[in-house]
């Protein structure tokens, strides 16, 4: 197993270490795992083309080292701890042994239907076993999984098929959230009526005992190909650099970006990472809330756990379903003893009262973890109190879909933690702050852009199909470095605090956005002329979702309503926006562009201080906005 840091000392050595000999390093950390050929070089990089090889010349399956390698000694652990959305449903308790089993089954199936080696498989499900199956049948047999989180939209959802050029679709028939029961497959057969040219088969997972559309000529039920599937199946050799997964993820322009991880380095990243920030000790139950939608699923669901051989719990509903007190039940029912939430979550059970918490033994708990979005400093409070009664260290872990992994996170019981501080880089990780003119700014108690200055195994290689955008978006703003998007403080002890995106990009209850994505969306109704989107600070979201509309004809709550509908159509509800003002205009600078600046202080209603308008295009509307603000 890769090393687990045991105190503060052996943090400040493993950290020296990994900065100064890095490949020496990653090299110790990458020996423990099953390797099917060892590497001839650690690490080639150039930040410039972008180009990233690490484990040069190593073969691998990941699967084998989440499963087989631990046969031998826990093939009878529980693997996959699920909780079901219903809590009179019983939970399943599925080990090392039978998972690897599973996945065989899945993959053998999957190669029926004519799913081979860099094949692209799109998942469209909720949080159900055959998720975690399904994403490792496909890096079983070497297909890359995209996995599109289930409350996206039909159109949102080819958009994403589209690009990957995805050859088959593994969805669920219906999606149990709370009392909702969705029918999530008629979001894929109308995204397939839309477009998805590439799919030859949807693979549909039985979840609901209504019927279901069905189309003969594309449809499988999962039980009808999986369940006679033979539980053997030969690990793809893959090669370190081979493409593991794409995940879509917003950015300041255009469409989602399809972000890529590959096998080796991601492997290597995610489970020393898990290992140390988890402090995972053999029989912990370790649940992380997260949906395998998003990266924190694939990272810390899915690879890390499975890669340490834990036992991971994954829940299918939702944080108040029947009631606010579902997850406090869950933690004392299995025992948790690590707990890794987003600060949404725990703002919006905060509202619901102490009482919650207070009915449930949590005494299991030896850490809380948050991640997503900066928590602020009430919420922390209130997990330190209520959740972890003083007596589980918060940690709080910054870190992005492109980062596959935890970079910066206090360590539970061995750095200090301090409230909205995500504090400090784990070993290999090499945090600085720039100005905006690109210099770096040394010594502590200083504010800048956040860039990592040298390549850590988990980065990610490419935007699928434009390695172009990869370069432009992360690597070409300060050259020579990785630039986040994100602005940071270091304190007087040289903690870092993440204070949020320097870009168009929103953080909607831990949920990424692009403003210009969720613009486009709106300027697609009729009556929309121009639109503008900013974030401004909400209670439960952390960041809610303003949207400025010029639109042609009288404005109604009908056309507002409509808007609504269109943004949920073409993206999907969590893209609605929270408020929506006509405006007569948008002020501009004399070039044409939006002055943000200007909106997102109007919405924000920070109206004392903005700044000067007089070289604008439009002084006069600035005026006018601020009149109609909601
Ligand atoms: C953006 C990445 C990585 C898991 C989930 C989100 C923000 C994430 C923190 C934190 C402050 C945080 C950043 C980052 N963020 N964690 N602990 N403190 N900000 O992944 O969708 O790729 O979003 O989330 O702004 O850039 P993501």
């Amino acid at each position: 197993m890769t090393h687990q840091i045991k105190d503060l000392a052996d943090y400040k050595k493993t950290y020296e270490h990994s900065i100064k000999n890095p490949e020496a390093f990653w090299e110790s950390e990458a020996e423990s795992f099953t390797w099917m050929k060892k590497w001839d070089k650690v690490l080639e990089w150039n930040f410039d083309e972008p180009k990233i090889e690490w484990f040069k010349g190593a073969k691998l399956n990941i699967t084998v080292n989440c499963l087989d390698r631990h046969i031998k000694d826990r093939g009878d652990q529980t693997a996959l701890l699920w909780e079901a959305n219903d809590p009179s449903e019983p939970s399943k308790h599925i080990s090392y042994s039978e998972l690897l089993g599973k996945v065989c089954q899945c993959a053998n199936a999957l190669k029926e239907l004519g799913i081979g080696k860099g094949d692209r498989v799109v998942f469209y499900m909720p949080m159900v076993p055959e998720l975690a199956i399904g994403v490792l049948a496909c890096a079983r047999i070497g297909a890359i999984h995209s996995v599109v989180f289930a409350g996206f939209s039909a159109q949102a959802l080819a958009d994403r098929v589209d690009d990957a050029q995805a050859k088959m679709i593994i969805c669920s028939d219906y999606n149990n959230r709370g009392a909702k029961h969705i029918a999530v497959k008629d979001v894929v057969d109308e995204a397939m009526d839309k477009s998805c040219n590439s799919v030859e088969h949807v693979l549909v997972q039985k979840n609901g005992n209504n019927e279901v559309n069905w189309s003969d000529d594309t449809d499988v039920w999962w039980h009808e190909i999986v369940d006679k599937q033979s539980k053997e199946c030969e690990p793809e050799e893959m090669d370190a650099e081979d493409m593991l997964f794409i995940l879509y993820t917003s950015g300041s322009t255009g469409k989602p970006k399809g972000v890529v991880h590959t096998c080796g380095g991601y492997m290597v990243y995610t489970c020393s990472s898990f290992r140390n920030v988890f402090q995972y000790k053999d029989g912990d139950v370790y649940w992380c809330t997260a949906d395998i939608g998003w990266i924190t699923g694939h990272s810390y669901i899915v690879y890390g756990p499975l890669l340490a051989g834990a036992t991971s719990l994954m829940f299918e509903g939702v944080p108040t379903y029947p009631d606010a007190g579902r997850f406090w039940h869950i933690c004392e029912k299995h025992k948790v003893n690590q707990f890794y939430t987003a600060p949404t979550a725990i703002r919006a059970l905060m509202a619901c009262g102490n009482n919650w918490p207070d009915n449930y033994d949590l005494s299991s708990l030896k850490l809380l973890g948050s991640v997503g979005e900066p928590i602020n400093e009430e919420a922390w409070h209130w997990y330190d109190e209520h959740i972890g009664k003083k007596n589980s260290p918060i940690i709080d872990t910054w870190w992005q879909t492109e980062t596959g992994g935890i970079m910066i996170t206090p360590l539970p019981g061995i750095t200090d933690a301090k409230p909205t501080f995500a504090s400090y880089p784990l070993p290999g990780i090499q945090p600085i702050l720039l100005d905006s003119d690109g210099n770096i700014l040394e010594g502590n108690n200083v504010e800048g852009l956040l860039c990592v200055n040298f390549p850590w195994p988990s980065i990610l290689r490419t935007t699928y199909g434009d390695h172009a955008r990869c370069k432009l978006t992360y690597f070409s703003a300060f050259p020579g470095y990785y630039f986040t998007g994100d602005g940071a403080r270091r304190d007087e002890d040289g903690r870092i605090r993440v204070i949020g995106r320097v870009d168009d990009v929103l953080n909607v209850s831990g949920h990424r956005m692009g403003t210009a994505e969720v613009e486009n969306a709106i300027n697609e109704h009729e009556n929309v002329i121009e639109s503008a989107v900013v974030g401004y600070p909400h209670d439960i979201k952390g960041q809610g979702i303003y949207a400025y509309v010029i639109i042609n004809g009288v404005p109604s709550d009908d056309i507002i309503n409509e808007i609504r509908a269109v943004v949920t159509r073409e993206i999907g509800p969590i893209a609605k926006p929270d408020k929506i003002q006509v405006v007569p205009g948008l002020p501009k600078t004399r070039s044409g562009k939006i002055m943000r600046r200007i909106l997102r202080k109007i919405a924000s209603n920070e109206l004392s201080n903005m700044g000067d308008v007089s070289t604008l295009l439009n002084p006069e509307v600035v005026d006018e906005v601020i009149a109609g603000r909601l």
